[in-house]
């Protein structure tokens, strides 16, 4: 997990706000800190209740530690598009090999391994429509016959050919889900597919390479994790963990070590892809980062990387529109101690769909959260020329401030959150919603203590923070509280009790707002920690539905084993809804054995000698009727 924020950004608020200042100094006296009432129940700051949510429908379901997917009674559930079944291209469909023989460029033609974020684009209403699904990481033990060994240039094509994007057509037919196969908008996305550049750091020298001396075309996409759709109907991806991909020199420099970029690479791609060696490539690193935003229903559009939102180890990214028309896309960087975004587009939204708002994430201002212990925030600037933001500081132009987004946000003072994954829009009551998974670093030595708005040490249970922006979503200020700190109250330890109210839950990361207002849920204990310790009795990852103005949290569905749950999208009508299961049957801290593929998990296929598949999973209720009713 990355941890490279070592800058003393926090100071800068601590010495501005006495009564925290007087906590930080106690150290063991943390209990007199007001905000550790949250700890005790709901904190209800500030008084007003975020909106109305209606009624959880179902009976929950009790923890699952089963190598199944389980629904509430009434509830069926249907497995589509599993890793490696081909996406649909016409006259080139290669079948899945179940004993991962496929070659790398079969595998480009199939779905990629690891699904996370996932929207359904209606082609005709909630009857047939598009799926535009990310596909995460590989585990490499997997992917191919015999793993790693040995590792060849092929595995690496491989490798990358199981990254990136899909985009397959689905019809509801006789009550099931299937892909329609060929389409013309079958298509997939990879680490070596071409990505345009808008935005600041388009053509910025800091994205030159020897490959694109114009810095204006990136080759591929990596680490896709969560993904919004906006409201002219494109898909925004977040590359997350890009920095793991990439080896240094011996000695990194300092812009390198911010970004995590270290001597251990998980991927091995350098070792056959030069690309990934920043002593060749040095400004290779800085082409990822990005959200990318897909047009899935123009299959010859050219996907292109936002610039102007900013650089970080996006988790995703989520857009709200304000009075007047304008797009905000909210997101964070999934990292220890690293910071949440948002960005207010200059422009209005144009209707006429993709084409009409072409440019409109091109344009417009990049603001880094700072949570006040009173329970009030604050959007601070990225703006070149702007207070610190300068050439005498390191940054040159606005292109250096959004390539250097985390270098910026350290000398502006934003808060180092609990790892930022999914953010979530309350369309009704205009609260914003965001989960922080977890973050046993917190309080630890040499690493920043606990905070208002992160308040645990040793955060193993996560938690979800929201905020009400001071007149519209553009707003520079925001009042903010906890919807729940995750947890178990059966647990000893204090900080791992949490204050849910309803089924317990640990290390919340997708989170979605159906139509009906429920916000779904979606949890990712790693596989190391998963059914032992602190999360002991809580069973397999799952996925719970949310009462936002009651904080109930009900248990909707546990996924197999090892798995995390992640990504929910629905139809319009609200009667199909589409998740994802990730990495079935991960080990516990390392790859796949290739000798015995599944040793923890043969969901979905449960064939002997087959091996465990990510997949999307339909959730039907068995009357037709709105899921979570
Ligand atoms: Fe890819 Fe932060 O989950
Ligand atoms: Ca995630
Ligand atoms: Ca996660």
């Amino acid at each position: 997990m990355e941890d490279s924020n070592r800058s003393s950004n926090p100071s800068i608020h601590d010495i501005s706000d006495p009564a925290r200042r007087t906590v930080l100094r106690a150290g063991a006296g943390l209990a007199a800190a007001p905000w550790l009432a949250a700890l005790a129940g709901c904190s209800g700051r500030p008084a007003e209740r975020p909106g109305t949510a209606p009624k959880l429908g179902f009976k929950g379901i009790a923890p699952s530690t089963a190598d199944a997917v389980v629904v509430p009674a009434g509830y069926s559930v249907q497995v589509l598009a599993p890793w490696g079944e081909p996406v649909g291209v016409a006259g080139a469909m290669p079948a899945w090999a179940g004993d991962a023989s496929n070659s790398a460029a079969e595998q480009a033609l199939q779905m990629g391994m690891h699904h996370d974020g996932i929207h359904y684009v209606p082609l005709d209403g909630s009857r047939r429509g598009l799926l535009v699904t990310n596909h995460e990481y590989t585990d490499d033990g997997l992917l191919h016959a015999g793993g790693m060994q040995p590792w060849t240039p092929e595995k690496v094509a491989k490798s990358q050919a199981a990254h990136g994007v899909s985009v397959i057509e689905v019809e509801l037919k006789d009550g099931r889900w299937q892909m329609v196969r060929p389409s013309r908008h079958a298509r997939r996305f990879t680490a070596n597919s071409p990505f345009a550049v808008g935005g600041p750091a388009a053509g910025h020298a800091l994205m030159k390479t020897a490959a694109d001396p114009a810095g204006r075309r990136v080759a591929g996409t990596l680490n896709n994790c969560a993904s919004g759709l906006t409201p002219w109907g494109t898909v925004l991806s977040g590359e997350e963990n890009w920095a793991g991909y990439f080896i240094p020199g011996e000695t990194p420099t300092a812009h390198e070590r911010r970004w995590g970029i270290r001597r251990n690479t998980w991927y091995r791609w350098n070792e056959f892809d030069a690309r990934f060696d920043t002593v060749s490539h040095p400004n290779e690193p800085n082409r990822f980062g990005w959200i990318v935003e897909i047009d899935p229903l123009d299959p010859d559009s050219l996907p292109v990387k936002r610039t102007a939102l900013g650089r970080a180890a996006h988790e995703g990214a989520w857009v709200a529109v304000t009075r007047d028309g304008r797009a905000v896309v909210y997101s964070g960087e999934d990292a220890r101690f690293e910071y949440i975004y948002k960005f207010v587009s200059r422009d209005r939204i144009q209707p006429g769909g993709a084409r009409a708002n072409a440019e409109l994430l091109d344009r417009g201002t990049l603001y880094v959260a700072r949570f006040d212990a009173d329970g009030r925030g604050r959007w601070l600037p990225l703006v070149h020329g702007q207070g610190l933001l300068t050439s005498d500081r390191g940054f040159a132009d606005p292109g250096e401030v959004v390539v250097k987004a985390r270098q910026a946000s350290d000398l502006l003072g934003a808060t180092k959150m609990d790892r930022p994954e999914w953010l979530a829009i309350d369309t009704t009551s205009r609260w914003v919603y965001c989960t922080l998974t977890n973050n046993s670093a917190r309080g630890a030595e040499g690493q920043p203590g606990p905070d208002a708005a992160n308040p645990r040490a040793r955060n193993t249970m996560g938690h979800i923070i929201r905020w009400l922006e001071d007149g519209d979503f553009d707003g520079e200020t925001f009042a903010w509280n906890h919807l729940v700190l995750a947890g178990d109250p059966a647990n000893e330890r204090p900080e791992a009790k949490g204050n849910v109210v309803g089924d317990a839950f640990a290390a919340p990361d997708g989170i979605a707002f159906d139509g009906r207002g429920v916000l779904w849920v979606q949890t990712d204990v790693g596989a190391r920690e998963l059914n032992r310790g602190e999360t002991a009795r809580l069973g397999n990852n799952q996925m719970l539905a949310c009462d936002v103005v009651t904080g109930e949290m009900r248990r909707f569905l546990s996924g197999p084993v090892g798995c995390e749950i992640t990504g929910a999208t629905w139809t319009p009508d609200g009667r199909t809804m589409f998740i994802n299961v990730q990495h079935p049957g991960e080990s516990p801290g390392d790859r796949s054995d290739p000798d015995v593929p599944a040793k923890y998990s043969s969901w979905p296929d449960h064939r002997p000698g087959g091996r465990p598949r990510s997949a999307t999973v339909v959730i039907r209720k068995d009357d037709g009727g709105l899921i979570g009713t």
